[in-house]
């Protein structure tokens, strides 16, 4: 991992870590046991990927640091909440999350589908709130195309394909677009929340998509691989969750060589799709490397 990347992902991680917190505090429901099911499965852990792509591709727009920092917290707790549901017994049926049970495990289950539901709901609150810097229009272009992103036709869509029995002919194409759905989303609105608030062109802001689409899809070839021969320790999930529940991955169509090797073209694609912004600063280039070489 380059010095750059590192320390501006951590400095990033400990600043999205107070607002995510202070964010579950001002919005506290009368149930502690929905609190702490909350705060446990958003605080202390994960990587805090898509915060720091909203943050840092926001760098390219005239934005305020504290109203990105709110936007980069929303999209994490979609994603915390996207996790908590994944790993339910309904779905993949995981019991490990983060290096700790997973929410269901730790709490039960009725609660990991309301902590879910409400970290959804906690997220879009947060968007539609008001902004110092952001117009209404553009604020209302985010939270539709924030809603795009995770929803049947985003995220929940391709979580729905991926669970899908009678899909078990998918082909390679198909599965591309799977991940697309279930993964790229959601990171590639992180990389365009900046410019959509900024009111910008949108050759930038396909631009960032494009990033965005790219890096989900290498994003999810790794995470296939690591599912078969990653460390547990190391990447905090069971390995072998994918085999047990009979899923299609990239490794059904390429051995770890020659995926290995989409996931380079998938990040020699992203960073040619950012030549609208001039050179590609060293933090994105750090996370592209990150992605392509990354153990956890
Ligand atoms: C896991 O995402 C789910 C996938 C889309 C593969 P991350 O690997 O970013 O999970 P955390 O946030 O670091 O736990
Ligand atoms: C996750 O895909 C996609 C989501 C949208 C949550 P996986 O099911 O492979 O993610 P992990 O491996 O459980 O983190
Ligand atoms: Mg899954
Ligand atoms: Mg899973
Ligand atoms: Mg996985």
């Amino acid at each position: 991992m380059s010095e750059i990347f590192e320390k501006s992902l951590r400095d990033s991680s400990l600043k999205i870590e107070e607002v995510l917190s202070n964010s579950l505090k001002k919005r506290s429901s009368t149930n502690k046991n929905l609190n702490d099911a909350m705060r446990y499965s958003v605080l202390g852990g994960g990587k805090r990927i898509r915060p720091f792509l909203v943050t840092e591709c926001s760098k390219f727009f005239d934005v305020d640091d504290n109203d990105i920092f709110q936007i980069a917290a929303a999209v994490e707790l979609l994603h915390v909440y996207s996790l908590v549901h994944d790993d339910l017994p309904s779905i993949d049926n995981d019991d490990l999350r983060r290096g700790k049970p997973s929410t269901h495990k730790y709490f039960d289950e009725a609660t990991a589908v309301l902590v879910g539901d409400a970290l959804q709901a906690l997220s879009f609150e947060i968007l539609s709130r008001s902004y110092r810097k952001i117009r209404k229009t553009d604020q209302i272009n985010l939270i539709n195309s924030f809603a795009h992103c995770v929803g049947q036709s985003g995220m929940v869509g391709g979580q729905a394909i991926d669970i899908d029995e009678s899909k078990d002919d998918l082909n390679i194409k198909e599965l591309i677009e799977m991940y697309k759905l279930k993964t790229s989303n959601l990171i590639s609105f992180s990389c365009q929340a900046g410019g959509i608030a900024s009111g910008a062109d949108c050759n930038k802001i396909n631009a960032l998509k494009e990033f965005g689409d790219n890096i989900g899809i290498a994003f999810q070839i790794s995470d296939d691989i690591l599912d078969v021969i990653g460390d547990e320790e190391v990447i905090g999930k069971r390995v072998g969750s994918d085999l047990k529940n009979n899923k299609k991955t990239f490794l059904n169509f390429f051995n770890i060589d020659e995926s290995r090797r989409e996931i380079k073209k998938y990040c020699d694609l992203s960073i040619s799709s950012l030549k609208i912004f001039g050179p590609v600063p060293e933090t994105l280039l750090g996370l592209v490397n990150f992605i392509r070489e990354r153990e956890f």
